[in-house]
């Protein structure tokens, strides 16, 4: 049986291409709808330019109806993947898809994780704190933010002249090369 994914991306989406891009030519996972909580996000236009079904909803949808939950199960979908995806998942969205939700955050977890640490915050914390190393974590979504099980770290180095803007990027060319990789292998592994 096909498995499929669904996508929560709330901007530019760079994580969400490469997961299509990597899963396109695969007969046994296909990457069935993008969703996101930001009408204006980028990763709208890359679901429009890959052929990927994308689908907008609100704070209300998210949190007090089974909309976004009814979407999922329109598709079909069997794993939930969080690629730059900045709200809390409700608690019926993780009783239907238990160990079944990826999330990758930009740090190397427990370090600069919790309620506030995304995307460019985090890479500015990292700075601050003159850190000499960052990385990724790939990890399992339960209720807390950040605290699931772990699936895949990797560290890169940082040099003096890094600004918050440079880690950024670092740490995106370590989210495409790994994140749809370790992907695969959960799902076949699930
Ligand atoms: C990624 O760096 C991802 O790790 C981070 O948002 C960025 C999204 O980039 N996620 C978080 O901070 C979640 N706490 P993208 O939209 O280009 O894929």
């Amino acid at each position: 049986m096909v498995q499929k994914i669904a996508i929560f991306a709330s901007g530019s989406g760079s994580n969400a291409e490469k997961i299509i891009e990597h899963f396109a030519d695969n007969s046994a996972i296909d990457v069935s709808l993008i969703l996101t909580n930001n009408p204006k996000a980028y990763v709208i236009q890359r679901a429009q330019s890959k052929n990927v079904a994308y689908t907008v909803f609100s704070r209300d949808d998210f949190y007090n109806s089974e909309a976004v939950l009814s979407q999922l199960a329109e598709y079909e979908i069997d794993w939930v993947i969080l690629a730059g995806f900045l709200w809390l998942i409700p608690e019926n969205l993780i009783a239907q898809y238990p160990d079944r939700i990826i999330n990758i955050h930009p740090a190397l977890l427990p370090k600069y994780g919790g309620k506030g640490m995304y995307g460019h915050h985090v890479h500015q914390a990292v700075f601050n704190n003159f850190e000499k190393e960052t990385g990724i974590t790939i990890h399992l979504v339960n209720k807390e933010y950040d605290k699931g099980r772990i699936l895949f770290q990797k560290k890169v180095t940082l040099e003096l002249n890094d600004t918050p803007d440079r880690i950024a990027q670092k740490i995106h060319k370590l989210e495409h090369t790994h994140f749809p990789q370790v992907i695969e292998d959960a799902i076949k592994q699930g």
